[in-house]
């Protein structure tokens, strides 16, 4: 449940659970019974959304029907593409915000950099002043490179609290991974379970699973918790949500560890998507 969930200080100074829910896809009403099973049935308290996910709707339908108190939850959504402009972003967060009927997110994202089109910075500091407005209380983004990270803080003098980037056993981004931790970023892992991709079968996560007597899934999302990254796995399944959050009553070693950051590879993205030319609107 929720309770075991320990929780991250961010940055600057706000807490985050350690472990959350993706909701990519999930919509309308079959999406809002998913979220509130995972609020509260399965003790979800982090959950991720987006503005191009056209589910914002969806998350704040569930939260009213939760019976969990807004407080207590932790919600994202991510600032699109097409509106990373300084007079479109604080509409756009607004608009975020009448779509939920919320009157704040805890995080606010920039969803990708979009390093061709370079209005990441403009984009950075609409997400600064919409937090000094109360629309927001944390601030971060999603798939920048440190030489982007960099150039935020550089620029505007503010760092991101979270950068949630692509990371699997598949993908396990070691090296960006520690550049986070030397420059206190927190670092949040989309696509934890690989998305329909083979990992779950892979004989390595299989015989560890069977080790432990638990599932692949349940070894892939200690493996996200023990790096320290915070995973946001999604299943519309309340019995799948229930066992992706059923991680914390057993520890692997180094030696498992060790096998699965083995399984990574430089072609492992699920989608091919590099940050450095890839740009998403
Ligand atoms: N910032 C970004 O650019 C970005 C990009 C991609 C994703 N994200 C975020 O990250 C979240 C997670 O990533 P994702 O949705 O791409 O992939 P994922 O969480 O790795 O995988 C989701 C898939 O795994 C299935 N699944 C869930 N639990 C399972 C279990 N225990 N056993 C077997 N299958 C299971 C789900 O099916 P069911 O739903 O049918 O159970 C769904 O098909 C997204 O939902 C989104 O919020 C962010």
């Amino acid at each position: 449940m929720g309770e075991t969930v320990k929780k991250i200080i961010l940055n600057d100074g706000i807490e985050i659970p350690a472990f959350g829910l993706g909701t990519y896809k999930m919509k309308g009403e079959e999406g809002v019974n998913a979220i509130q099973a995972a609020i509260d049935t399965n003790g979800y308290r982090l959950i991720d959304s987006a503005y191009n996910y056209e589910n914002e709707g969806t998350v704040g339908e569930a939260i009213r029907r939760s019976s969990v108190p807004r407080e207590e939850l932790f919600i994202t959504s991510k600032l699109p593409g097409r509106y990373q402009t300084v007079d479109k972003a604080i509409p756009t967060v607004q608009e975020s915000l009448y779509r939920a009927n919320l009157d704040y997110y805890d995080l606010y994202l920039i969803h990708w950099p979009n390093p061709i089109q370079d209005n990441y910075v403009e984009a950075w500091q609409a997400l600064i002043d919409a937090k000094k407005q109360g629309l927001i209380r944390s601030i971060g983004v999603c798939n920048f490179l440190p030489e982007h990270l960099e150039r935020l803080e550089k620029e505007t003098g503010v760092k991101p609290t979270i950068n949630q980037i692509e990371l699997h056993p598949y993908f396990n981004q070691a090296t960006q991974r520690k550049w986070h931790e030397e420059n206190n970023i927190q670092t949040q892992s989309w696509t934890p379970i690989g998305r329909g991709t083979d990992m779950l079968q892979h004989t390595t996560i299989q015989q560890i699973a069977d080790k432990h007597n638990k599932t692949t899934a349940q070894i892939v999302l200690r493996w996200h918790y023990q790096l320290g990254t915070i995973a946001i796995p999604k299943s519309s399944t309340p019995t799948r949500q229930h066992e992706n959050i059923s991680i914390f009553d057993f520890t692997l070693e180094q030696t498992d560890m060790d096998q699965i950051n083995k399984l990574t590879r430089p072609d492992g993205r699920v989608n091919n998507q590099d940050p450095a030319v890839y740009e998403e609107f």
